[in-house]
């Protein structure tokens, strides 16, 4: 059995997608041990209550400093005893330490095809306005795994999402959502549960 940790800041769309999964088979032998999200108003917390799952909060708010966040954060992923830690839509910056203790077993979904609109600054809809200004015809999401770098990890699976007239950067990030990342965040998921098997 897969134990993951799913970290979200917002809507949790993204957990939603692996709960389907999960209770459709087409995420096989995994189980979501915790949710964990910085942001104590985050649906996506209330989604894991829904479901039976933990549900908590590690705020920066609560803390002195990064360090101490960035501490107790890994603390509580520790707790847990994850295989997977699995960022769906977190907007935190993972700390070093944690991606050196979970090297390869991280991973995040981001609303674009890397290397293209990726890196500091890009994340949510701010994404979906760039490629709109940029006039690209083509868009999409990438899973890949996290290393110390802002979504430089390898890259494991991508989609692509034709961009339409009349688009805004709501509509886009809702087809991206539904056409890619929905898609492709479960089906990594699988992937590796596969070769966990
Ligand atoms: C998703 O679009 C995800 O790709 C994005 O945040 C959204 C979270 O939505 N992540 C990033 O931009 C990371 N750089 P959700 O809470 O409904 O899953």
């Amino acid at each position: 059995m897969l134990k993951i940790a799913v970290l979200a800041s917002g809507g949790g769309t993204n957990l939603q997608a692996i709960i389907d999964g999960i209770n459709n088979n087409t995420i096989i032998n995994t189980e979501i041990s915790v949710v964990i999200s910085n942001n104590s108003g985050a649906y996506a917390l209330t989604r894991a209550k829904e479901n039976r799952i933990d549900a908590r909060c590690v705020s920066p708010k609560e803390f002195l400093s990064r360090e101490a966040f960035n501490q107790a954060l890994l603390e509580t992923i520790n707790l847990y005893n994850v295989d997977l830690i699995v960022l769906a839509g977190f907007l935190v910056k993972i700390p070093e330490a944690m991606v050196h203790q979970y090297s390869h077993r991280i991973i995040n979904i981001h609303p674009s095809l890397i290397p293209a609109f990726c890196g500091v600054g890009f994340y949510g809809l701010r994404v979906h306005e760039a490629v709109l200004e940029k006039g690209v015809k083509v868009t999409g999401a990438t899973v890949h795994f996290v290393d110390e770098g802002m979504d430089t990890g390898e890259i494991i699976l991508q989609q692509p999402v034709m961009i339409e007239d009349g688009d805004t950067a709501q509509i886009l990030q809702k087809r991206v959502m539904e056409q890619a990342e929905w898609v492709i965040l479960p089906k990594a998921i699988n992937m590796i549960a596969k070769e966990n098997n």
